[in-house]
């Protein structure tokens, strides 16, 4: 017997509803929404818990919308298409909160605040897969490719590159995609010759004010539209002082913003193609290193600091990196994250070390996905 009524008690992390079997075991149901009768379909079933998917809504919620795109469950981008933009953004603060809760006992502020952008043609960077002749998305939980000739999360430039046949490279199966939202979209593969990539990689992006030298091979922000509310919640939390190190720091992104609030910036990124629009992004006096946060840490004493801004991977701040911020005091420490599960079990070391949390908030960088973007301002003391 696959097949369950059940009741949905809340949203659990990555975009699944949560419910319990009547045998005890937790159900991570695909396709649900808290407060829905829901006939389950199990897939996946362990000692601990199972996986399932809503094969029929027997009662939904007032938050239920109809996904507005004909691939909706096919393609893996998005797993919420099925939620109102209201009920994506407090389920991820409740998903958020008891992240925090979870791993570090830490109620996040009261009345936290969450920015949320366009909830269309937002997605300004992708990774395009072939097959065959078309490109496209892989496919939920699966390798298999969907083919697309639209998305309607994409901005409308690399739309647009997705319908023309600007796209050449027959033979390649990966794509990178950039659009800088003034109309240049550029490409990065990884058999890309140096002189093809200089015409087919390299982009700059204008945001408030800074151009800014990137290319399509390299980490940028994926939601232009939204990006300037972190950047501002990043300078105004950074104040200003004599240092500032930007660790994790991509192109120079923040530490191009805030330069000016400091007399001395230092930037660490390990991807050694960053460092030369790091160094077209910041002012001559500034220091661009390029290697891993977690060794240039270890070599480096970083007493005095004033403002240290950490934006690591996924994966969250490496153990080495982490047991080094523990023992230093910077005036501020500012962590962004695009996984606040990774960032809330950081915090939870961070926080035995004596940090706090003065201010959190969270960017909603990708609707329609349970993908999510959290800033925290820590201090210690
Ligand atoms: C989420 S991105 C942030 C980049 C930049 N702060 C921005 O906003 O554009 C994380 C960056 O960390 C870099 N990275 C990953 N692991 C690293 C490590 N161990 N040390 C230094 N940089 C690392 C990646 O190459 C990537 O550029």
């Amino acid at each position: 017997m696959n097949d369950f009524i059940l009741i949905m008690e809340k949203m659990a992390q990555g975009g699944s509803a949560l419910s319990h079997l009547p045998d005890g075991r937790v159900c991570f149901v695909d396709g649900a929404l808290i407060g829905e009768s829901v006939l389950v379909e199990l897939t996946q079933q362990k000692k601990d818990f199972a996986k399932g998917f809503a094969k029929k809504i027997v009662e939904p919620s007032l938050e239920r919308v109809t996904p507005f795109c004909p691939l909706y469950g096919k393609c893996g981008g998005c797993s919420l298409q099925h939620a109102s933009m209201k009920f994506q953004e407090q389920a991820a603060r409740e998903v958020v909160e008891e992240l925090f809760v979870r791993f570090a006992k830490e109620k996040l502020p009261p009345g936290w605040k969450i920015h949320f952008g366009s909830p269309f043609h937002y997605r300004n960077r992708a990774r395009f897969v072939r097959n065959g002749k078309q490109w496209g998305f892989r496919a939920r939980d699966s390798h298999d490719i969907i083919p697309l000739s639209d998305c309607p999360i994409l901005s409308s430039g690399l739309a647009q590159a997705l319908k023309e046949d600007s796209i050449h490279w027959p033979w390649v199966p990966e794509l990178n995609v950039f659009d800088n939202g003034d109309g240049c979209v550029s490409f990065y593969h990884e058999k890309m010759s140096p002189s093809e990539s200089l015409k087919k990689s390299e982009n700059t992006v204008s945001l408030m004010g800074q151009t800014l030298s990137m290319d399509a091979s390299v980490f940028f922000q994926s939601n232009l539209g939204l990006l300037p509310e972190l950047v501002k919640t990043v300078q105004n939390a950074a104040g200003t002082g004599h240092w500032l190190i930007d660790l994790f720091s991509g192109v120079g992104f923040f530490a191009s913003f805030l330069q000016d609030q400091f007399d001395r910036v230092t930037t660490v990124e390990r991807d050694s193609n960053c460092l030369r629009h790091a160094r077209k992004n910041l002012s001559a006096s500034s220091e661009e290193v390029s290697a891993p946060a977690e060794q240039w840490l270890g070599e480096n004493a970083i007493e005095g600091v004033d403002t240290l801004i950490v934006d690591p991977p996924r994966t969250g701040i490496p153990e080495s990196a982490l047991r080094v911020l523990c023992k230093a005091s910077p005036k501020k420490l500012l962590y962004v994250s695009c996984d606040p599960v990774t960032q809330a079990r950081d915090f939870a070391i961070l926080k035995t070390a004596g940090y706090k949390i003065v201010d959190a908030q969270g960017f909603g960088f990708y609707p329609q996905t349970s993908h999510f973007e959290m800033f925290l301002e820590l201090q210690k003391g």
